[in-house]
């Protein structure tokens, strides 16, 4: 697999993506990696860019045993330059900072190993640029394999060792042939393209297996999303009944959404599943709230509540049924305590944690779960964290988890209670449920769903004043959101069809009782967020 070593630059990751989209393993750790304390050895090295120029005092320095590992180098603009800085090359403020597109000439060298990073891609080659600095002096030992008109060592390589660097940056979409420069670097490291899906249970699973050992046992909490379903899967398949999920019935769930998690996650797929049904205490905590951020502090210490109570339980269940095997001479049955806890962490959140943040390099834990962690004495397991979204969507549908789940949108963990404007009360969840369920149910209908990134239902507080029969009605208002989003950062409201709204909002007002009116979200974010509270 291939080593990224992250210098800060907001496009590392994609180098990541670009790696595992050619279907090989790579993992991104912080520039300040020393090569001497991997546990593993890399095929090849990259290098990325950087918000820092080289001369920066402070700037980051790689270990210069990088270059002596025999294995190939490629360095991505910042990591061009610090090849350059070790070998002797000068690099200055370019007088023109170069951003955006532009072209670069391949340069043939008749080296046939120097020109193997561009082979294929023609003569000019269409990239995307995003630098100050450039080099300004060759370092030793390197030639121009590319240049552009304002910049003559765009591309260079080493004479007698495999070293590349190159100005731009193929990891970005704008580089439309960048995916081949990665192809070609990866030929040259002589990798193996065998990262798949499938290739990663084997090895996921055999992870876990060492970690938790032949005995102790895991638990982990599931929301009914995609990637807690598919952590405990993962889970399950690992290492069976030693690891036992637990689902707390919030009582500001989806409806049925507890009923058809047990169904999915229990009968058909077999994952030891509990779910604790404390909607009573979580809706009499959040009796007469109004305010948001109380309803979402209250939610989530009840949760920690409730799962360490329910923790509890199975300890003292396992502890019985330790002694119970030990008694009977049956130690090798012995499933051992509750040592780790399970969370869905993916990559997105991990590399937060580990890119390079500045000279002092900080790697954060970044975990949501600290409380249980201490309290319960556990250890974090986390077989997700080095999956994207979309990777992990593919690992459900592999591990057998049905397609509807696998695709569905993100549920907030504070769930209905901060679609629910003003206070929750069991009434006013049943209202939005039954709102939401035909929303969502009609998207589906009509062939919507995978278009939108996130749809669902909002209560107002208000009362309008309606007409059904022949009686003046005195009911409550239902908004329909619908975002259409990349990050969740911004988002645009999706353009639903005119006949799809005259549907959607005459189900509502005939289905529901105690709504009349519906109304249409069409907001973006900025200067809306995506919930509404
Ligand atoms: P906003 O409303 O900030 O939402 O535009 C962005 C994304 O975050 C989700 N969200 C939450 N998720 N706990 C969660 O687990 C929360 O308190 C929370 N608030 C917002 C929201 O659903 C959207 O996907």
């Amino acid at each position: 697999s291939i080593l990224i070593l992250d210098f800060g630059s907001q496009y590392s990751h994609l180098i990541t993506r670009r790696c595992r989209e050619l279907n090989v393993y790579c993992e991104m750790l912080p520039c300040t990696q020393k090569i001497a304390d991997l546990d593993w050895t890399p095929k090849g090295i990259i290098l990325s860019g950087s918000p820092y120029s080289v001369y920066d005092e402070g700037a980051p320095r790689v270990d210069p045993a990088v270059f002596d590992q025999g294995v190939p180098v490629l360095g991505i603009c910042y990591g061009l330059q610090e090849m350059a800085w070790n070998h002797g090359g000068k690099v200055d403020p370019h007088d023109r900072r170069e951003y955006g597109h532009s072209t670069v000439s391949v340069v043939k060298t008749g080296n046939e190993r120097m020109d193997a990073l561009f082979a294929g891609q023609g003569d000019d080659v269409p990239v995307w640029m995003s630098h100050g600095d450039q080099l300004s002096k060759m370092p030793e030992g390197f030639e121009i394999i590319a240049k552009t008109a304002t910049s003559p060592y765009t591309a260079i390589a080493h004479r007698e060792k495999p070293m590349y660097g190159i100005q731009f940056h193929p990891e970005v979409t704008h580089s439309p042939k960048g995916k081949e420069l990665f192809d070609a670097f990866l030929k040259i490291c002589g990798c193996q393209r065998n990262w798949t899906m499938s290739t990663f249970i084997d090895k996921e699973i055999a992870r876990i297996r060492d970690i938790v050992g032949p005995k102790g046992r895991v638990i982990g909490a599931i929301s009914g999303g995609v990637d807690s379903s598919v952590a405990a899967k993962l889970m399950h398949e690992a290492i069976g009944d030693r690891f036992h999920a637990v689902m707390v019935d919030n009582g500001v769930l989806r409806e049925n959404e507890a009923k058809q998690v047990h169904k999915m996650l229990s009968e058909d797929l077999g994952v030891a599943l509990t779910v604790v049904d404390a909607s009573d205490l979580f809706l009499s905590r959040l009796e007469g709230v109004d305010d948001p951020e109380t309803k979402r502090k209250i939610i989530g210490n009840t949760f920690i509540n409730v799962f360490e109570e329910e923790g509890l339980k199975l300890e003292k269940e396992a502890e019985e049924e330790e002694a119970a095997a030990l008694k009977a001479g049956k130690a090798h049955e012995a499933k051992g305590k509750y040592e780790f806890l399970l969370q869905g962490t993916l990559y997105p959140d991990v590399i937060e944690s580990i890119s390079f943040k500045g000279p002092s390099a900080t790697i954060k834990t970044h975990h949501n779960v600290g409380g249980l962690l201490e309290d319960m004495k556990l250890k974090l397991i986390e077989p997700l964290r080095e999956l994207f979204k979309d990777e992990v969507r593919a690992l459900g549908r592999l591990l057998g988890i049905p397609a509807h789940l696998v695709g569905r949108h993100p549920f907030p963990g504070p769930g209905l209670a901060i679609r629910i404007l003003g206070p929750v009360t069991r009434s006013q969840v049943a209202i939005l449920q039954q709102a939401d369920k035909i929303y969502i149910e009609e998207i589906r209908a009509a062939g919507f769903y995978d278009d939108i990134s996130q749809a669902f239902a909002v209560l107002l507080p208000v009362r309008a004043v309606g007409v059904q029969g022949d009686k003046r009605t005195y009911d409550q208002v239902i908004a329909l959101r619908a975002a259409q989003t990349t990050d969740f950062m911004t988002a645009t409201w999706f353009p639903f069809p005119f006949e799809f709204l005259c549907k959607v909002s005459n189900r509502i007002t005939n289905e529901v009782q105690g709504v009349n009116r519906v109304v249409l979200d069409i907001s973006s974010k900025p200067p809306a967020t995506i919930e509404w509270l």
